[in-house]
Formats: C-alpha cells, structure tokens, sequence
C-alpha cells in the first residue's frame, strides 16, 4: 500500500488523479509548509486549515489527520474533540496519534467514537526530546519488546493500522511475523504491509533536512517528463490546450514512479534502510 502526505490543495489535486491508497496530512506540515523548527508548536486549527485543503484537492482519497501535539494526551475527552474536529471541520476519514501503549486509552477512546485510528511507534517526533532525539529506534532487546508490547496494545484498543517510524528492516519484519496488524512504514525497510513518504521528500522541495529514507523521485522523471514538452513542439499551447507543462505534470511523474516502486518491492532499497 502507497501513503504520501500532503498539506495543500494544489498538490492534492495531483495525487487525487493517481492511484494513491492513502494521504496523511502530517503535522511534518508545520516543518514543510509553516516553517517551524519542528513539529511541537503544530496547532490543531492549523492541521484543520491544512487538511480541509487536503480535502477538496483530493474528494476521492481516503485522508488520515494527523493529532498534533497536545491535542489528544491530556485525556480521552480531548482526544475524542479534536479526532472529532478532523472528521466534521476537515472531512477526513481516520486520524494518526503518536505513542506506544500508552496511548491505548485513548485510541480505544477514539474507536469507539466511531473515528478509525492509526497508531504511530519507533520515532515519534513530537516527543523525540524525550528519547534522545531524532533516532533509529529497536536495536536493542528492550525497545524491541515495547515495540512489540505497542502493536499488541494499539490494535487490541482498536488501531486498524500502525506506522513504523525509523525501525531497522529486520526489526519491521520480525514486528510484522509476530502480529497481524497492518504495518507502515517510514523509514522502516521494505518489509512492512505499506509505505509512508512526505511528499516534500518526494519532490526535493524540503531542503532543511533530508532523512535516510527521504528519496527524491525527480531525477528518476526528468527525461519522460522532457521528452514529454518536445513532443509538444508549440510552446504557446503551453498552459493552453495543456496543462501538463509545470510543476503539477512532474509532481505527478513522481508519485506515479513511487508508487510503481513501491508496488514493485524496489522502494526503500537498502540505500533508503537504516543498518540491521
Ligand atoms: O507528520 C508526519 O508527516 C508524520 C510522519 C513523519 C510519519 O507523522
């Protein structure tokens, strides 16, 4: 399965006309599009702004929220309001929270309010200071049993799907052998049952950071989308009788070209994987 994020109407238009499983409006938004050191200030009426975009760009994808720091911890209550916000303000179908077992409460609590919920484990970003940082997480025995104690407990509190975040590949694959939830990953190998990429990544267009697995797919587009404008010789048709001349044509190369790849089992490759 093939997940992207996406912040903006524009580009959700153009994943809308692909063959996208899924669209996480991720608070990594705050970082790509609002500019923020990283994604701790994100506030819940900035994610409902971005994801209502998100929604009219993209009328026929199915679009998870992503619950923004401080929106869901305090107490079952307030995670139930804002994964509510992100249904009836922005139209979104399922919400994300970051947090291992701890935060089954709360899943279960957003649940059973109707609103299908995505757990999210390994690095989570808005508590990274917390662990040390932006890390590789499950090398050891300890974090691979919470990990493992993570799944059991989110699923069992009704997560219908759980990402991996920054897992080494044969950690992932052990995760997934030993449970039947269904698995993203980011940053997590090739093993898992889908794929999560942020769609800046994809594009090149984030130049303040660039994890391991953050692959652009422009250069693997660049001379089908040439050679697609010299078979358009009159360039004054350009924007005229075709649209497929800009930004939004390659765009929809690259998603196109990372959805093959990941189908295809050769997206992330080893180069794109942390180190077993
Ligand atoms: O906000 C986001 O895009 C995310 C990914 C980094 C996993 O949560």
């Amino acid at each position: 399965m093939t997940w992207l994020t996406c912040y903006d109407y524009s580009l959700a238009t153009v994943l809308n006309n692909t063959d996208l499983d899924m669209i996480l409006v991720g608070d990594s938004g705050g970082m790509v599009v609002l500019g923020y050191p990283d994604t701790v200030p994100v506030s819940m009426n900035e994610m409902v702004i971005l994801s209502s975009a998100v929604r009219r760009g993209a009328p026929d994808k199915f679009i998870v929220g992503d619950m923004p720091k401080g929106s869901y911890e305090v107490s079952n209550e307030v995670a139930v309001f804002n994964a509510m916000r992100f249904v009836k303000e922005s139209g979104c179908d399922a919400v994300k929270l970051e947090g291992g077992a701890v935060m089954a409460p709360r899943v279960k609590a957003i649940a059973d309010a109707g609103i299908p919920v995505i757990g999210h484990i390994g690095l989570t970003p808005q508590s990274s200071a917390a662990f040390g940082g932006y890390r590789v997480v499950g090398r050891n025995s300890r974090e691979l049993e919470d990990l493992k104690n993570s799944i059991e407990e989110l699923s069992e509190a009704g997560a219908f799907a759980i990402l991996l975040e920054a897992i080494p590949p044969s950690i992932a694959q052990q995760l997934k052998d030993t449970s039947q939830t269904i698995l993203f990953g980011i940053g997590a190998g090739i093993h898992t049952h889908g794929q999560l990429l942020i769609i800046h990544d994809l594009l090149g267009l984030y130049p303040d950071f660039r994890p391991k697995f953050a692959k652009c797919f422009i250069p693997e587009v660049i001379d089908e989308f040439s050679q697609s404008l010299k078979a358009n010789e009159d360039v004054s048709l350009f924007g005229k009788t075709t649209r497929k001349d800009g930004i939004h044509e390659i765009s929809r190369l690259a998603v196109d070209e990372f959805i093959r790849q990941v189908k295809l089992g050769l997206f992330p490759d080893s180069s794109y994987s942390y180190k077993d």
